[in-house]
């Protein structure tokens, strides 16, 4: 479903990412681990469109998308959470779900002023999905509140309610249990597992090994922008150069 063939980012002279290759299969959720600053967040960047690779080649589904723009991937279904949580806080909860689905509403503004009676019943339909999201990531009770005075816990549980509204084939998630106790980060294991179960692809970047065994069925391990290893969690943990890589960062 994703592959990433030679893929390089340079920022001035640092290799952010050198020459990296990465398959994901579709149905598959493949972990992405490595140590601060090992380039996973870059790497995420090049696919969602945010960056772009100086070289190599970034396949979704058979398209090239490494010199597409950010809305064009997320319309080939592909969608993301961040690192640094990017919510619109002055918004409620439910209306940021809202603008996430919006690239899957029919109606236009043509249709909207023409066709009213249509409109208003996309938008009610609208409502409901958003609503039904956010039941599902056990925010609906905080549907009407402003997302900015949310819990840090519920900010990531509305980011991936948000990545899902636009019906993606792919998930790409950035640490997303960062700030969350182990129970809780249990608890987002099985909503991955979830999207796992209806058919979504998942590449999760997440430092907490035990999530990382719960959900991965193949991790890639990055460190200073090179993919040193590959393969199914129990297996990478033992490598010797991933306990090498981990240890030289012990921070
Ligand atoms: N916009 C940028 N300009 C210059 N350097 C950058 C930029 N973005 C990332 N880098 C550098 O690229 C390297 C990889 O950063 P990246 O954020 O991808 O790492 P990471 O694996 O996500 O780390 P962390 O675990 O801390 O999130 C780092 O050395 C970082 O300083
Ligand atoms: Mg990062």
């Amino acid at each position: 479903m994703l592959e990433l063939h030679h893929v390089s980012r340079e920022f001035g002279g640092l290799a952010a990412l050198c020459q990296v290759k990465m398959v994901v299969p579709q149905g598959k959720v493949v972990g992405l681990i490595g140590p601060n600053g090992a380039g996973k967040t870059t790497l995420l960047n090049c696919i969602s469109g945010l960056d772009s690779p100086t070289s190599g080649e970034i396949i979704f589904d058979g398209t090239p998308i490494h010199s597409r723009s950010p809305h064009r991937i997320t319309a080939l279904g592909v969608s993301r959470t961040y690192q640094n949580i990017r919510l619109f806080k002055e918004m409620t909860t439910l209306e940021n779900v809202i603008v996430g689905q919006h690239i899957h509403g029919r109606s236009t503004l043509l249709h909207s002023m023409f066709v009213w009676p249509y409109h208003w019943r996309e938008e009610s339909r609208l409502k409901k999905d958003a609503l039904a999201l956010l039941e599902r990531f056990n925010i609906g009770s905080v549907a009407h509140v402003h997302a900015g005075t949310l819990s840090y816990g519920d900010q990531r549980r509305l980011e991936m309610a948000r990545a899902l509204a636009t019906r993606p084939r792919l998930v790409l998630l950035d640490e997303p249990t960062a700030g969350m106790n182990a129970v809780e980060t249990h608890q987002l294991g099985e909503q991955i597992l979830r999207m796992h179960a209806d058919g979504i692809t998942v590449v999760v970047v997440e430092h907490d090994m035990a999530l990382i065994g719960q959900v991965c069925d193949e991790v890639y391990v990055l460190n200073f922008g090179e993919m040193i290893a590959n393969g199914a969690p129990q297996a990478v943990k033992q490598d010797p150069k991933v306990i090498e890589a981990y240890l030289g960062h012990e921070d």
